[in-house]
């Protein structure tokens, strides 16, 4: 453990006779008689400078030093008397705990993000990489901030499930069943004899369980990983993904939209505050426009639309699209993007969707075409959250049910809910990776999740 985090030295406001840091080194400079070597120990993106005076009996080990080295250091904090930092540090003592040869790939230059997604165990090393995430985690951190603070409840919604919540028949199987057994190929996969003697998936959401706290607790939300067997390799899409999903009990669909647009706030004035070195790295380096969206996302009232009227702005728009747009279609992101970046120039909530294109637990409308669903896109992203006000009504939920072909009995203990106290309810899920993509400007998904998880990629 460190004693001493450059991030917390960095502020200090006196000098300090007795310090001790360990991280690794990026570069290292011989002069007469010293050594300067910059060391950074993740905890920030700025490095400390170390002076290694020549007088150190390890003097000739320190000089061979490489980038990518771990170092320990003693020595006391003292007022820099270089350009463009505050503090060094005088070294008394510097071990060498770890050396990194020549073939350390991150030799000090600038890497593509595809060659860095080939070294992913390495790539957070590097600054950018190391604030995207900081970042991330402290996310994480101002999530259940946000919600503890209005009195939301975390809950923990099982990974292994047997029901597919969005229907979507993108599920990952699961199973212990041995597959390469030649029997078991002709006789193909029988659930009954499997681990739990049905068919199990990985979670394509929270929501379900989530819903049965709702009507429980009051408030919820559910944080954590899901999982989606979608061919599709795109810049937004993974495999495994984090989906940040609250439930209000006693809810409509105007209120969880009033949550959805105050959290995606919330998110960014928090990183703007506790992350500010970090986000100029964007701002600088990957997205000069960052800080405009940004502050304009802050200031500006989320733009709410039908989605009626949004196909009828898109099919009388100048704009020529791949896909043309027509009532009943999903949203392709060039039209996500057309609204959001040409037409309006800010995020809109997009809701009352046809009931076609929606999944089964969606509360239909009085027009009994449409469901009250809500999408909010946000500029450069297009989709970050979807979410809804559910069906709390038995029979119109069961009569879906039917219309959509699932099986009722599979699902008994979700209409329960609907038999027992049934309440208005409502709530969403924010993409945790778009979310970070938004605030970061990074424009491929791979790039903001440790290690990616996308159609024909699972090293690491
Ligand atoms: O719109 P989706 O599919 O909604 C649900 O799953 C609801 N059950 C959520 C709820 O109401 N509790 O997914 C929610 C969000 C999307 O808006 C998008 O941001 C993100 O999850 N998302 C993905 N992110 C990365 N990779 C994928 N493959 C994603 N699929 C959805
Ligand atoms: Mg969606």
């Amino acid at each position: 453990m460190n004693r001493n985090k450059i991030h917390i030295l960095l502020q200090s406001k006196t000098p300090l006779d007795q310090v001790e840091v360990n991280g690794w080194v990026r570069t290292r400079r011989d002069s007469k008689g010293f050594s300067f070597i910059e060391v950074n120990d993740g905890s920030c993106l700025k490095n400390i400078q170390i002076i290694a005076p020549s007088s150190l009996p390890n003097y000739h080990d320190i000089q061979r030093l490489t980038t990518g080295s771990a170092v320990g250091i003693t020595g006391s904090l003292v007022p820099s008397q270089g350009k463009g930092q505050s503090w060094e540090i005088t070294a008394t003592r510097i071990s060498v705990i770890g050396l990194a040869p020549e073939t350390f790939p991150l030799q000090k230059k600038r890497h593509s993000d595809e060659y860095l997604r080939s070294i992913a165990h390495l790539r957070p090393r590097t600054n950018k990489y190391g604030a995207v995430f900081r970042i991330r985690s402290e996310l994480s951190y101002a999530i259940h901030t946000f919600f503890r603070d209005r009195g939301f409840r975390y809950i923990h919604s099982p990974i292994i499930t047997g029901s597919d919540c969005e229907g979507a028949g993108e599920m990952f199987r699961v199973t212990t069943l041995d597959i390469k057994n030649p029997a078991l190929k002709d006789r193909g996969l029988d659930a009954t004899r499997d681990f739990f003697g049905k068919e199990a998936s990985l979670t394509v959401s929270g929501q379900l369980s989530a819903e049965m706290f709702a009507l429980a607790l009051g408030d919820v939300y559910t944080f954590g990983p899901t999982f989606r067997a979608e061919n599709s390799n795109t810049r937004r899409h993974a495999a495994e993904f984090w989906m940040i999903e609250p439930e209000m009990a006693f809810c409509d669909l105007t209120g969880n939209m009033d949550i959805g647009e105050e959290l995606i706030r919330y998110l960014i004035s928090h990183v703007l505050r506790e992350c500010r070195e970090d986000i100029e790295l964007f701002a600088n380096f990957v997205d000069k426009t960052l800080m405009e969206t940004l502050n304009h996302i802050l200031s500006s009232e989320f733009v709410r639309l039908p989605y009626a009227e949004a196909v009828e702005l898109l099919k009388t728009s100048k704009a020529s699209f791949d896909y043309p747009v027509a009532y009943g279609i999903d949203l392709q992101s060039e039209h996500e993007k057309y609204l959001t970046e040409i037409h309006f120039k800010k995020p809109v909530i997009l809701y009352d969707y046809p009931k076609t294109i929606k999944p089964f637990y969606m509360r239909l409308n009085a027009d009994q075409q449409t469901v009250a669903a809500m999408d909010i896109l946000v500029p450069g992203i297009g989709e970050i959250v979807g979410g809804s006000q559910r069906e709390e009504r038995l029979d119109v939920l069961q009569d879906r049910m039917d219309e959509m072909g699932l099986l009722k009995e599979n699902y008994w203990w979700y209409l329960d809910s609907r038999r027992y106290g049934s309440v208005p309810h409502s709530g969403f899920g924010m993409g945790f990776e778009r979310l970070i993509m938004m605030i970061t400007g990074i424009t491929n998904i791979r790039d903001v999740i440790p290690f990616p998880r996308t159609p024909g990629n699972i090293d690491f």
